[in-house]
């Protein structure tokens, strides 16, 4: 990329690129503060380019990807990036934010601050590569509400959420923050469709160019015939929650399995070659047999109430021993939590409002090697999770499942990682 540098004068010329009143709060980073940032402007402009610093353009092909500033200030120096919205997400920002940083190698300068989205994932890992520990001043929501607001053009792109009902998902905030947060021009929508209106949805997919799309209740078997394609993950489990609209032809994927397996390594938990117990055998537990048979485990005991004859079939072609037991052979389960590395419990049992209930009977059955997962996240701990706690053993709500099955989601649609860190960050989920 070729870089122009400009002087202070050129800033108006800028302005008009952007034709954006507020372009000098961004070029100069988030704000700190409207009469701190001011003042801090009035001395800028009075040095015009000093010493090397300034205002850059940087133009590849002719076209201008961004500007780019390295401002003097007292002993310090400042930099801040922007980048042309028609170049969002193709990985031009953390260029820039190297350019910039190669620039300031050169220089004499005891301390420099950055200001730049420090949820921007690339670029905070090269400025903490250099040095940088604080960022950010901004509030972010002030901050997020404020680019939302103004972001959709005619070029924006749309994903979202088919299910009935479905106004209440989480997935919208999700997907917008890390949309958001990596520059990408697409938006994420909630779609409640009745179940008489389904194939319409379908076809609507295809004549919109919805790019992809999640499926929820009461969809995910329901979804297969549509599909042209699935993932080795879908056809297991016989059931899609990711659909990726490749120019008319539909590909099914199923992330939460590989979500909640994601979610135990987020923790430090290593299930290659271990022993897992889970409770309940319905559709939450199939996909995470098959993501954890993916990850390399040695054995999965399944305990349900009832007979599930799929388990026997799913048994023949994974690579782990997969057995069923009964929920009302305590004495085997308790004998198999004594070995087991983690314990699983898939069931409604202990949501809210039956915050009391919950299908291991006491304490003793959880021996101290275990760790502990729950898939429910309201409450945020279980009457088993508060067992666990009280036992010191480390366990997980259900909330690490919803946000890597989303991770998985967005990486099979637009193959990038999604920032998890900024998307806690933002959605204020907290890490216990
Ligand atoms: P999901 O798709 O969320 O996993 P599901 O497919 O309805 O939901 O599965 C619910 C699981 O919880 C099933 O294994 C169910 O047991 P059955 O297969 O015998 O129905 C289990 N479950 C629900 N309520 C339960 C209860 N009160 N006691 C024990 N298991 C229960």
């Amino acid at each position: 990329m070729k870089i122009k540098q400009i002087t202070s004068q050129d800033f108006h010329v800028l302005k008009a690129f952007y034709q954006d009143e507020d372009v000098m709060k961004y070029i100069t980073g988030y704000v700190i503060d409207e009469d701190e940032m001011n003042e801090r402007w009035e001395k800028i402009m009075s040095w015009d380019s000093h010493k090397g610093y300034g205002y850059f353009q940087f133009i590849e092909n002719d076209s201008l990807i961004g500007v780019g500033c390295l401002k003097p200030f007292g002993k310090d120096v400042e930099l801040g990036y922007m980048l042309n919205k028609a170049y969002w997400g193709q990985g031009y920002g953390s260029t820039i934010c190297q350019l910039l940083l190669d620039k300031i190698d050169t220089m004499d300068v005891t301390k420099v601050v950055a200001y730049i989205d420090p949820l921007n994932e690339a670029s905070s890992r090269i400025l903490r590569k250099h040095g940088f520990t604080s960022m950010y001043k901004i509030d972010d929501e002030e901050f997020f509400e404020k680019k939302l607001r103004n972001r959709i053009t005619g070029y924006t792109g749309l994903y979202g959420i088919v299910a009935y009902p479905i106004k209440h998902s989480f997935s919208p905030m999700m997907h917008n923050m890390a949309f958001e947060l990596l520059g990408i021009d697409d938006v994420y929508l909630a779609f409640e469709v009745l179940d008489n209106q389904f194939e319409k949805y379908i076809e609507s997919v295809k004549t919109l160019g919805i790019k992809g799309f999640n499926v929820s209740m009461p969809y995910k078997e329901k979804i297969i015939n549509y599909l042209d394609e699935m993932t080795q993950e879908a056809q297991l489990c016989q059931s899609v929650n990711t659909v990726k609209n490749e120019n008319g032809k539909l590909i099914g994927h199923i992330s939460d399995g590989i979500g909640f397996v994601k979610a135990c390594q987020s923790q430090g938990w290593d299930v290659q070659n271990q022993k897992v117990v889970i409770l309940g055998a319905g559709g939450a537990a199939k996909a995470i047999i098959v993501a954890l048979a993916g990850a390399h485990v040695s054995e999965i005991v399944v305990y349900n109430r009832s007979d599930k004859p799929f388990i026997k079939e799913l048994a023949k072609q994974l690579s782990c021993s997969l057995t069923l037991k009964s929920l009302h052979c305590l004495d085997e389960l308790k004998e198999d939590l004594k070995e087991a590395y983690l314990l699983i419990q898939t069931t409604s049992v202990g949501m809210t409002p039956y915050e009391e209930e919950c299908l291991i009977p006491d304490s003793s059955y959880l021996s101290h090697q275990l760790k502990v997962a729950d898939i429910i996240y309201h409450p945020k701990e279980t009457k088993l999770l508060k067992m666990a706690k009280e036992k010191n053993l480390d366990y997980m709500n259900g909330e690490g499942m919803i946000l890597y099955q989303g991770a998985v989601s967005f990486e099979f649609w637009t193959g990038k990682d999604m920032p998890i860190a900024g998307v806690k960050k933002a959605l204020k989920m907290e890490d216990k």
